[in-house]
């Protein structure tokens, strides 16, 4: 860890001058910083991405996830009702559940010492409570009901499960405000989900390069040569960013159209203009599904969750940071239950677009590392977000880095710097 000189009163060192235009880089070095995260962002007033409803189909279905970097489990009661607790055993802290998913048919029993929970997270059972013979065994002032992981409040949107464990989170659709919302259901309301595939993403820095990544629409079609060289994006079609909530919240979106290619790619002389041609077209060829004609929107909610379309490969990505310098990024591949073969091929071809080893995305798998590499000699050294100006709004120009100075705004309220 690299430690700058003065520190503030709080304990953590000065935000520099220039309002949300500048962002330290210690910011992406410090373990306290990263403490102060945990406590303050993923156990402060947001809520987080948690799983899917359709990862949860009935009574005992269960899947394990985090919030920041404290596991969860998030469970489908006897009532119905989607609950979650944190994967840890009230006795000594092991992990309850050790499993990514699965079906408990009446709760969850700790490997260690056997106590067990019920679906509701509620302690219900300690070997040997009594002890054996008449001896050992818990005092008789011991009460389960004292003796539970903490729990989350949960809400669902269109399909997706957040949690938060602070009282103090407004409810979710306010908390996101409704263009978000609005965002969420034109790809995902009323429909069946499926989950097509999943893996998990190593990435060597900090979460919040990768969070900036998503949210960056300028870097977008100058470092991927797919993107520009395939026409997917550039920023001179149709589209806009929208900022929203505290900031933190954005969507960066387009609509293809090759009618609009000018001139203006070839006088920046970028990497991604270039004479490239794919062998196998058909990677392109989608189907029309949906009548906006946006072709990609790239969502996020504060902090870590992000939500993809880009023409027909659905789908959602979560941030989890492992330490200040490294992070894993789970994703999950989506398609539609009413999908048709033909549509289903379609979905599964193009998620080779993103992922560690999308045509797209194994760029940003790399970037975030050039950045916590560059920066490791200069904590005191700042970051420079002037592009599209100095605010956190949202504009029809995507040639900006509103959408970082959106997060940095939300982040910077709740971590108090
Ligand atoms: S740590 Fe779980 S029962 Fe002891
Ligand atoms: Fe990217």
């Amino acid at each position: 860890m690299t430690m700058p000189s003065a520190l503030t009163g709080s304990g953590m060192p000065a935000w520099p001058e220039g309002g949300l235009t500048r962002v330290p880089f210690w910011v992406f070095q410090r373990d306290d910083v990263y403490a102060r995260e945990q406590e303050r962002v993923f156990q402060g007033a947001a809520w987080h991405y948690l799983c899917l409803e359709a990862d949860l189909p009935e009574a005992g279905s269960f899947r394990t996830t985090f919030v920041g970097d404290a596991p969860a489990v998030v469970v489908r009661d006897n009532d119905g009702a989607i609950c979650a607790f944190e994967n840890r055993c009230a006795h000594r802290g092991a992990l309850l559940c050790l499993d990514d998913d699965g079906k408990a048919k009446q709760g969850f029993t700790c490997v260690y010492h056997g106590w067990s929970y019920d679906l509701k997270g509620n302690l219900n059972g300690v070997a040997f409570l009594k002890g054996m013979k008449g001896k050992g065994g818990m005092p008789d002032t011991f009460k389960m009901s004292d003796h539970n992981p903490r729990k989350l409040r949960i809400a669902s949107l269109h399909g997706l499960v957040y949690g938060t464990f602070s009282d103090a989170t407004p409810p979710l659709a306010d908390w996101l405000g409704q263009p978000i919302v609005d965002g969420i259901a034109r790809v995902l309301e009323g429909r069946k989900h499926v989950v097509l595939a999943r893996y998990v993403q190593a990435l060597p820095n900090n979460w919040k390069l990768y969070v900036e990544n998503v949210k960056d629409s300028y870097h977008a079609s100058i470092l991927h040569l797919f993107f520009t060289t395939f026409e997917l994006n550039r920023l001179n079609y149709k589209g806009g960013l929208v900022v929203e909530g505290g900031g933190g919240h954005h969507i960066s979106y387009n609509q293809l159209d090759r009618a609009q290619l000018d001139a203006a790619y070839s006088q920046q002389n970028l990497r991604s203009d270039s004479d490239y041609k794919l062998k196998d077209p058909s990677m392109l060829q989608g189907f029309n599904e949906f009548p906006d004609g946006i072709t990609l929107q790239i969502l996020t909610t504060f902090p870590t969750f992000v939500l993809q379309q880009i023409q027909n490969a659905i789908a959602v990505r979560q941030v989890v940071p492992r330490s200040a310098e490294k992070t894993d990024l789970h994703w999950t591949i989506l398609g539609f239950e009413d999908d048709t073969p033909e549509q289903r091929m379609v979905r599964i071809k193009q998620a080779n677009l993103v992922g560690a080893a999308g045509f797209i995305s194994m760029e940003d798998g790399c970037v975030g590392g050039f950045v916590q590499r560059g920066v490791a000699g200069a904590p005191d050294m700042n970051a420079v977000l002037e592009m599209g100006g100095a605010l956190a709004q949202s504009s029809e120009s995507r040639v900006s880095e509103a959408g970082l100075r959106g997060f940095w705004q939300q982040y910077r309220t709740l971590m108090g710097l």
